[in-house]
């Protein structure tokens, strides 16, 4: 087991001593003895005299240099390195022999089995498992893989790149294939995948005439729900052909769905792997939801070809580089393929929820961090989502026209490179000559900023005053934090819905309808407004900051009903039910009952019943904040029960006002036909689910009666889903019923009961517990496959706020015994579920000592992975 390492930092980077041009890789496949041989061109890029290649967990068979067999005398090889002592000063090939055992693998990284069939997974640092190697990003080569396995048991043999041989190996019932690819890589997109599994196959010609072969591989008899998965690709190749110029650079492109993976899906060159979760689709099974994020992943791993592959980083500190910039991508392709503002509002929801608490919390770390004691536990939300929301700023501040030429230059200039965030910032600097010193500090400093703004018209001299100011909260390690480039679109909307127009504004720099903060505070003043505006800041969430603006609710809900942005109608009306949640839980917690304002109520229904707007935008404005955003934005001192008293009884008061009419408009999005995924059917599916389980909130008997009809009669998963969980939050009786109902009607579908085991994992009972420790000890539950991992625990863990948070601590205890013991098989899996314990500090004190206890007893366990030592040392200090 690979335990503590020393930390390693970006200013300790240095360059390779050593550069490898090619690899040829036998790999003898064999279900616990296979054999690796690794041939590798290497040559010196550096003075020293010792060759040293990391490896994890590896024996070395034999090593040659130059085909001349070493001595024992002549290199060290254990577990995890392999010196060879005074190499030449000159190129030179050496030849490694390992021998793994890929069904023994439970990391499921680098070389392992899944159902069978044998795949890979090597980022970060997954190659090393599979033979010793620089592993590290910054060395690149040409892979040609040849691959010997059992005909019967695995005939598909799949690399990366192009297929250049393949067939029978006489006198055996083996048999072989050889793949190139031309492309020079790091090791982390290595792939290699191996078994009996069903494809389906479609061509697609690129933009300058080049013909493709695509292939979606899966177990057998799924084939029939790789379809929307395949029509997603291309049209993410096309979307990428016209949006960033960047077409696909092989004869093949192939994904490969299978079902034990620690991730969402990985972009190795020409050969993605993905959990099935994110390729498998059809009516019956997968939700709007599932089907969009399908759409989103298979666009991501497609788009990183570009974002990733053909450019790649430089050293893991860099990561946001290839990972930021792919999520801005795939937004942007989703955004292009469904409704810009609901994919705005929905990609915020997810940046609040997840990125912000990381950011208030103990693992707050920048954009580009700059240590990590094991990088696994990096690929965040900050990198990501955060990632993601500074490359959105750039193109903000630069205008559209300037982000494509410095993009542009960045492919041109850096193809077939591994470099930096200083490289890619300054292929925009170059291109249009914005100084972008003070934007870097994005990726440099952590935490969220707080945005605050106050304003005042002066109806005698025509002016609006704004007065904005920023703050960033320190963060472990950084106690003081620098102004930030803060682009703030906003608009001044005057009485009739419309953006006032001005003369001129001072205090600040205002392109077209963006206002560059860069000072610490600053106050802009507005010359020749004609009438008292009401402001409509940080349109589209133009920066990752938290806006505080002691609005009046009359204002809000005049955005609410009348800003020309949505997301802004959108965001007026979450300030204004997170002022009533906050307010809400204060009153629960002194023993008094939540309320909300009518008027509020009445302008919820007035969105929710425009038939001017969209469905799914409607769909988001009647969703409330979850327990979890309240939680997040009191911050402190934080009672789990009260802020669910407080809720219940909103929604509860928000059904007994418009109950009636919120069926009304869930009856009028009712569609007749065959079920079709696209986004504008699934907008009116979730404005209907979403209106009738408010309706249901206070336990009305006719609307409770209406979710169980609603459950049997549907003939799609998202209205079947959605009626079980308004069941399962809500309905006491009928919650049983309907969850046996779905577990018996889909006890053969994994992907399925994973959605029924998140749903046994949130009830927001005291018998939860209890039972989620009942299900792992269950027949069904397959204790080593992360999907069902993440579906119980990680649901029970990250979704069930007043569970989780049981006063009397034994959710956090059960978390605490759960990760210790899977550490062991899955380190990876193990940290991550731990990351939920992140928040444990703004709880109330009782919970707080009981969390931290928990914490303390995972930290005392010996052995501990390097991945889950370096969470739990980081939450607790
Ligand atoms: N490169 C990652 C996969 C990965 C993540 C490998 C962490 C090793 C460690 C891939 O491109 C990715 O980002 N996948 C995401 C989904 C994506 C749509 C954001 C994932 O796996 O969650
Ligand atoms: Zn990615």
């Amino acid at each position: 087991m690979k335990t503590e390492t020393a930390p390693v930092r970006l200013a300790d980077y240095r360059p390779p001593e050593f550069l490898i041009d090619t690899v040829h890789l036998t790999l003898n496949l064999h279900p616990d003895a296979t054999r690796v041989s690794a041939r590798l061109a290497l040559r010196p890029n550096g003075e020293a005299a010792d060759l040293v290649l990391v490896g994890d967990e590896l024996t070395a068979l034999s090593v040659s240099l130059d085909d001349l067999p070493l001595t024992a005398k002549q290199y060290e090889a254990g577990p995890d390195r392999l010196v060879v002592r005074n190499v030449p000063r000159r190129p030179f090939t050496l030849t490694i022999e390992t021998e793994i055992n890929p069904t023994a693998n439970s990391k499921l990284m680098g070389l392992y089995r899944s159902s069978g069939t044998y795949c890979t997974q090597c980022e970060a640092e997954g190659f090393r498992r599979i033979t010793y190697f620089l592993d590290r990003p910054d060395v690149l080569a040409v892979y040609t893989t040849h691959i010997e396995a059992p005909k019967a048991s695995a005939p598909v043999l799949l690399s990366n790149g192009n297929l250049t041989a393949s067939g029978d190996i006489k006198g055996t019932d083996r048999h072989f294939a050889v793949w190139h690819d031309p492309f020079p890589k790091p090791s982390y997109l290595f792939a290699m995948v191996a078994g009996d599994l069903g494809v389906i196959r479609d061509t697609f010609v690129t933009a300058s005439g080049r013909n493709v072969a695509l292939g979606i591989y899966c177990e057998h008899g799924k084939e029939a729900r790789c379809g929307y998965a395949m029509e997603a690709l291309k049209r993410a190749m096309r979307w990428d052909e016209t949006a960033f110029g960047r077409e696909y650079d092989l004869d093949v492109f192939n994904i490969v769905a299978v079902s034990d993976f620690n991730m969402g899906a990985m972009e190795n060159k020409g050969l993605n792997v993905f959990n099935d979760k994110y390729v498998l689709a059809d009516t019956e099974t997968a939700t709007d939801v599932d089907f969009g994020f399908i759409e989103g992943v298979i666009a991501h791993e497609y788009f990183h070809n570009w974002t990733g592959d053909r450019i790649t980083c430089r050293d893991w500190f860099q990561l946001c580089l290839k990972e930021g910039l792919t999520v801005f991508r795939d937004q942007e392709f989703s955004s292009d393929m469904r409704s810009r503002p609901v994919k705005r509002i929905s990609d915020v929801r997810t940046l609040q929820a997840r990125q912000f608490p990381e950011d208030a919390g103990p693992l707050a770390h920048p954009v580009r961090p700059e240590v990590y004691a094991e990088i696994n536990n990096f690929y965040t939300p900050t990198v990501y989502e955060k990632g993601a929301e500074v490359v959105r700023m750039l193109k903000t501040i630069l205008g559209d026209a300037g982000f494509r030429a410095g993009m542009d230059l960045y492919f041109a200039r850096h193809d077939g490179q591994a470099v930096t965030i200083e490289d890619f910032l300054a292929c925009f600097h170059e291109t249009t000559g914005t100084d972008l010193t003070q934007f870097m500090r994005w990726y440099r400093q952590a935490g969220t900023p707080q945005l605050a703004a106050e304003g005042a018209y002066d109806a005698a001299a025509k002016t609006y005053t704004l007065r904005l100011s920023q703050t960033t909260p320190p963060t472990p390690g950084q106690p003081v934090k620098e102004p930030l480039h803060i682009p703030v679109r906003f608009g001044l909307v005057g009485q009739n819905g419309a953006d006032l127009q001005y003369e001129r504004a001072s205090g600040a720099s205002v392109t077209g309808d963006v206002i560059h903060l860069t000072q610490p505070s600053q106050t802009i003043v507005f010359h020749g407004v004609s009438s008292r505006p009401v402001p409509s800041l940080l349109r589209g969430f133009s920066a990752p900051v938290r806006l505080t603006i002691d609005a009046p609710e009359a204002d809000l809900r005049f955005l609410l009903r009348a800003d020309t942005d949505p997301f802004n109608r959108w965001q007026a009306a979450q300030t204004l039910l997170m002022r009533a949640l906050i307010d809400g839980t204060a009153s629960a917690r002194a023993g008094r009952a939540a309320s909300i304002e009518p008027a509020l109520v009445d302008a919820l229904a007035e969105v929710a019943g425009n038939d001017g707007l969209e469905p799914a935008f409607r769909a988001q404005a009647l969703l409330l904040p979850s327990e979890a955003d309240v939680a997040r934005e009191i911050g402190r001192d934080v009672d789990p029960d009260a802020i669910a008293a407080a809720r219940n009884a909103i929604r509860a008061a928000i059904a007994g006002r418009i109950g009636p009419r919120l069926t009304e408009i869930a009856d009028a999005m009712a569609t007749r036909g065959r079920f079709s995924p696209d986004a504008a059917s699934a907008g009116r599916r979730a404005l209907a689910n979403i209106a009738l389980d408010l309706a249901a909130a206070g336990g009305d008997a006719d609307a409770v009666a209406r979710i169980v009809a609603r459950y049997h009669a549907a003939d799609n998963m998202t209205d079947r889903l959605a009626a079980l969980s308004t069941l399962a939050a809500a309905a006491r009786v009928e919650r049983i019923a309907a969850l046996e109902d779905f577990h018996a009607r889909y006890r053969d579908d994994a992907l399925v009961l994973d959605k029924w085991l998140a749903l046994e994992a949130t009830v927001p009972a005291a018998e939860t517990l209890p039972r989620v420790r009942a299900l792992i000890a269950d027949t069904a539950f397959a204790a080593a496959n992360p999907n069902r991992i993440r579906a119980l625990v990680g649901s029970f863990a990250g979704g069930n706020q007043t569970q989780f948070n049981r006063a009397d601590g034994a959710g956090f205890d059960f978390l605490a015994d759960y990760v210790s013991d899977l550490d062991r098989r899955n380190p990876q899996t193990a940290a991550r579920l731990l990351v939920n314990f992140r928040s444990w500090r703004a709880l109330e004190p009782k919970r707080r000592e009981k969390a931290e206890r928990a914490l303390r007893r995972i930290a005392q366990v010996s052995d501990l992975s390097s991945d889950t030592r370096d969470i739990v040392t980081r939450t607790l200090a």
